[in-house]
């Protein structure tokens, strides 16, 4: 069974890696291909998660890079096509919901070549972000579709989905920490940047609906100097938020906060696990705050991972700066979290994917 994997964007990166290892683990079951399609690019964006998660490097590499949505979507479907009739897989597998999963089903579908989705089902219910597209759009065209959680499941069965085609399998992401957790907290980096356990709060920050603004990206930073007053920020500013902050000066408002660069997978697990509290609005940070047992205060109105407020550690705040401060006071004078307990965020989501893929029929 061909199988060509898409990577593209730095969340893509530790929900492939443990698949594609546990596919390994079967030779005479999986052939595998490995596409990334550029669109993240960065060293600290792309090349160090290939080293962190020991990933071997991509077979196809498509080079789209940044542009607006229509841009980058095409360009990933123009260079994914010639790509998937070269190797003419048996399944082609997308993980997540940036514009590369979305372009790279498309072309799947279109081709007849059979779609497995990782971390399917998810929705926020908010069609103002382009990853509700994303998400709507692939499951919909997927033949296999694995969950992560209950509520995916259900999102799913509303949607009309066959339920047949449905698998929960867990977390990938999980699969990631699980093994990585030991080297994680072996970097230096604590050391680095002075810190120490529990006596930092970490930040990070890149959702058109947060950064994009100015005035909006203001009054976070308003909040973050604030928490600053109280215990060291540390803010791993996303390129696009960068690029905000410095047309429009925004540096000064950051008082106090210690901005760096993006960080590679293990020194930010390392941050993330010796946190008192992540302030963010990332989606998969939300999932590993939650598993870690770590505060995790989220800056969106909405969640496409309800399980995380549910039984994990995050809460949901305004765009605001009393609110982003107040949750995060909270958080910090709160009794301790635990880690959170959701079914099957075991570590072992990718082997059941690999059972469930071993076991379809051929084409
Ligand atoms: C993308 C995903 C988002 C995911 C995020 C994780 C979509 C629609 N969005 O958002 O779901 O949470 O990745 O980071 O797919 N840039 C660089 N270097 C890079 C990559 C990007 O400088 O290596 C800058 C460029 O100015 C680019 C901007 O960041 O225009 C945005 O990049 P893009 O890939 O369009 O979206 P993200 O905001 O990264």
């Amino acid at each position: 069974m061909l199988v060509i994997h898409v990577v593209g964007a730095r969340p893509n990166f530790m929900k492939v890696a443990p698949i594609m290892a546990e596919m390994a683990l079967q030779p005479d079951v999986f052939q595998q291909v490995l596409v990334h399609t550029g669109q993240h690019y960065d060293v600290n964006m792309s090349d160090v998660f290939f080293r962190d998660l020991g990933m071997r490097a991509p077979d196809e590499f498509l080079g789209v890079g940044s542009g607006s949505h229509a841009q980058q979507t095409a360009r990933v479907m123009m260079g994914f096509e010639p790509v998937v009739e070269k190797h003419r897989p048996d399944w082609v597998l997308v993980v997540g919901d940036v514009n590369s999963t979305m372009a790279c089903a498309l072309v799947a579908a279109k081709l007849g070549v059979r779609i497995a989705h990782v971390e399917a089902g998810l929705r926020s219910g908010d069609w103002s972000m382009p990853e509700e597209i994303n998400r709507v759009v692939t499951d919909r065209i997927s033949d296999l579709l694995f969950t992560p959680s209950a509520d995916a499941d259900a999102n799913l069965a509303h949607d009309g989905i066959d339920p047949a085609r449905v698998h929960r399998v867990g977390n990938v992401m999980i699969d990631s920490l699980v093994r990585l957790l030991p080297s994680a907290r072996r970097q230096p980096v604590m050391h680095g940047l002075g810190l120490s356990r529990r006596g930092f709060a970490l930040v990070t920050l890149h959702r058109p609906a947060n950064v994009d603004d100015p005035e909006g990206l203001r009054e976070i930073l308003q909040a973050l100097a604030g928490i600053a007053q109280r215990l060291p920020v540390v803010f791993a500013v996303h390129p696009r938020t960068r690029k905000v902050m410095e047309a429009h000066g925004l540096g000064r408002v950051t008082g106090g906060v210690r901005m760096i660069e993006p960080l590679g997978y293990l020194d930010f697990l390392c941050l993330t696990d010796a946190a008192s509290v992540v302030i963010t609005d990332s989606g998969g940070i939300q999932e590993e705050t939650s598993y870690l047992g770590i505060p995790c205060v989220t800056v969106r109105p909405n969640t496409e991972r309800p399980v995380t407020v549910e039984l994990g550690t995050n809460r949901l705040v305004g765009a605001t700066a009393g609110e982003i401060l107040s949750a995060s006071v909270q958080c910090l004078q709160g009794a301790p979290s635990t880690p959170g307990s959701i079914p099957l965020w075991d570590g072992k989501a990718s082997s059941r994917i690999a059972w469930v893929m071993g076991n379809q029929s051929p084409r």
